[in-house]
């Protein structure tokens, strides 16, 4: 009796979800949020539900993070043991909550004010003894030089994030005007014209991946925020939707429209819990405001939105996995062309933007099309969200024009290193663009050009900062370890590739430098030259400008095997 019972509540689950868009992981959210773990009973339920095979439901959910497989699981605590965490005593609040049956979790996306801990769906700042309080995300600060902001314009207003604090700060003046006034190809227009390109890493133009969406054939069309944000010392998206949720809706709509797309997605990180509540509520009021679902505005244009948390994977940012996970498959990436504008959800054209991209719209629309161009220096057009963390006085989000000096942002706004210290490195990309130092931090300015013609790449714009104490073999096999463990597996060069640059930087190896050097290099370049993503591509840069910036370090490592 208690069996069937059972049986018959998982059945509600599942039709609940069967017949909604993108259901997979909604439903196996359902599932581990009613029992605290993914229990076998449940997962045989969900494969018979789905009609999956129960070995592949199995391969893809033991390949995210966070569903729990034992009871209790989902209440345990995760700690951030990422590359800021772990100069925080990520290690030791750990063990500090060993008792509770914490375990380690990558980067959780809250570099400024580390340490993160998740228990169940609350996430909390610990410390190295392991004492936790809860605080909301940092507010970005406002720059000491009162430059012009585009993302963050409005964000320090009250309320901005309710939607009448939105409103009443210029919020929907953009998509009002836009579907009152202009053609979808007039929009498109305009954002061409911004010349604002994406912001999630790859810096594809937007009004150029809007175009290809609205030339495309297949409907219907969908436009995906990518919020996964996995990129260790990158936590610019979550201050976005948590402090503007409006503005991220509202691009999301201008994609929309200006596409021709019908649905949408917030694809969430599963690390940002009260975001998910908060975005949600924003969801509702934009339905009840007639700012979403039917007759957005008054007039015939159409838009549903969902949200589809994930579970904890790096991959998953990367837009082929996206969509695979989203799809309820295997989230490896998938091999490109064909391109998600033309073969993206289901197989049909899809705008994959970041949330800092889709926020920018929004405001771009609000103004005239030569104003963000403007707002960037030396011919670069634009800002930047930096998220800047580690060993400086005053880290969190800053939104940059770009051009600035690096030395700037780092000295004169975020207000240098700890005292009496000097910095050693500054990552870029988050991680993906490996250390710059010495005098590039004097003669860098904050541009893709400028950036990449110091070998790395500015990408999402996560910076963290080394200083003078820090042992960089240590911070670059940290960084690598991240790599190897969410290394999807689907190609070899980056998935043993990964595991070989661990096993050196932790002591493994010859014990000839020249000879160390020689097999490094070799891994590097075969990864750069045939990894199938940009993760396998990415992870090899972290050990070249180890080696280029640091070549003392790297030969006492060779020589000591520490
Ligand atoms: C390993 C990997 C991880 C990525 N993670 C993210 C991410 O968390 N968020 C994001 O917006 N883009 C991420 N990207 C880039 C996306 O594939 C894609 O280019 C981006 O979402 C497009 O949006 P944009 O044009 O607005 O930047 C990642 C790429 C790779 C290779
Ligand atoms: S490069 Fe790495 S992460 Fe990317 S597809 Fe290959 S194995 Fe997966």
């Amino acid at each position: 009796m208690i069996a069937n019972n059972q049986e018959s509540t998982d059945q509600q689950l599942i039709e609940r979800w069967r017949g909604q868009p993108a259901p997979f992981l909604a439903l196996l959210h359902a599932f581990h949020n009613r029992d605290g773990y993914l229990s076998e009973t449940a997962m045989r339920a969900i494969a018979k539900g789905l009609r999956q095979p129960i070995a592949d439901l199995f391969a893809t959910v033991t390949f995210y993070h966070h569903f729990a497989r034992a009871a209790g699981g989902l209440k345990q605590p995760r700690v951030c043991t990422g590359p800021v965490c772990r100069l925080r005593g990520g290690d030791a609040c750990l063990a500090a909550l060993a008792a509770q049956g914490a375990t380690p979790m990558p980067c959780a996306g809250r570099c400024d004010e580390p340490i993160p801990v998740l228990i169940g769906h609350e996430q909390w700042v610990g410390d190295a003894a392991g004492n936790l309080a809860r605080r909301p995300t940092p507010l970005p600060p406002a720059n000491p030089a009162g430059i012009e902001e585009c993302v963050f314009a409005q964000i320090r207003q009250p309320g901005r994030n309710t939607l009448a604090g939105y409103r009443a700060t210029g919020g929907y003046a953009g998509l009002t005007r836009a579907v009152t006034q202009l053609t979808p190809a007039a929009v498109i227009e305009h954002l061409k014209a911004s010349k604002l390109a994406g912001r999630g890493g790859a810096g594809f133009p937007t009004g150029q991946k809007w175009q290809a969406v609205a030339d495309a054939l297949g409907t219907p069309k969908t436009i995906i925020c990518n919020a996964d944000e996995g990129e260790p010392g990158c936590f610019k998206d979550r201050a976005i939707l948590d402090y503007d949720p409006f503005a991220v809706i509202e691009g999301m709509t201008l994609a929309a429209y200006a596409t021709g797309a019908t649905r949408g997605f917030l694809y969430l990180r599963y690390e940002y819990p009260e975001t998910l509540a908060l975005f949600e509520q924003a969801i509702d009021a934009a339905y009840t405001a007639n700012l979403l679902g039917v007759r957005i505005l008054d007039s015939d244009f159409q838009f549903d939105l969902y949200i589809r948390r994930g579970a904890g994977a790096y991959i998953c940012g990367e837009e082929g996995s996206l969509l695979n996970s989203l799809e309820g498959k295997h989230p490896f990436p998938r091999n490109r062309p064909p391109f998600p504008v033309t073969h993206g959800f289901e197989d049909l054209p899809t705008v994959v933007n970041n949330v800092e991209t889709l926020a920018a719209a929004a405001q771009i629309m609000r103004h005239s099309p030569d104003w963000y161009p403007g707002l960037g220096r030396n011919g670069h057009a634009g800002t930047k969200v930096i998220s800047l963390s580690g060993d400086i006085q005053r880290p969190g989000n800053y939104e940059v024009p770009f051009g600035l000096p690096l030395r700037t942002l780092l000295y004169d706004w975020a207000g240098g290193p700890p005292v009496d210290r000097a910095i050693q490195a500054v990552t870029m990309a988050g991680i993906s663009g490996g250390f710059l130092s010495g005098d590039d931090l004097d003669s860098a300015t904050i541009d893709e050009p400028s950036i990449r013609s110091k070998g790395s790449m500015l990408g999402a714009a996560g910076m963290i900062v080394f200083d003078d104490r820090r042992d960089m073999i240590a911070a670059a096999h940290n960084v690598i370890e991240f790599f190897a463990h969410e290394s999807c597996g689907k190609c070899f060069p980056c998935r043993i590739g990964t595991q070989r640059l661990v096993e050196r930087l932790a002591g493994g190896g010859p014990a000839d430098l020249a000879l160390w050097l020689e097999e490094v290099n070799d891994l590097n370049s075969t990864m750069k030259a045939v990894s199938a993503c940009g993760l396998g591509m990415a992870a090899p840069l972290v050990i070249e400008s180890l080696i280029q910036r640091f070549p003392a370090q790297v030969a006492a490592h060779v020589k000591h095997q520490t």
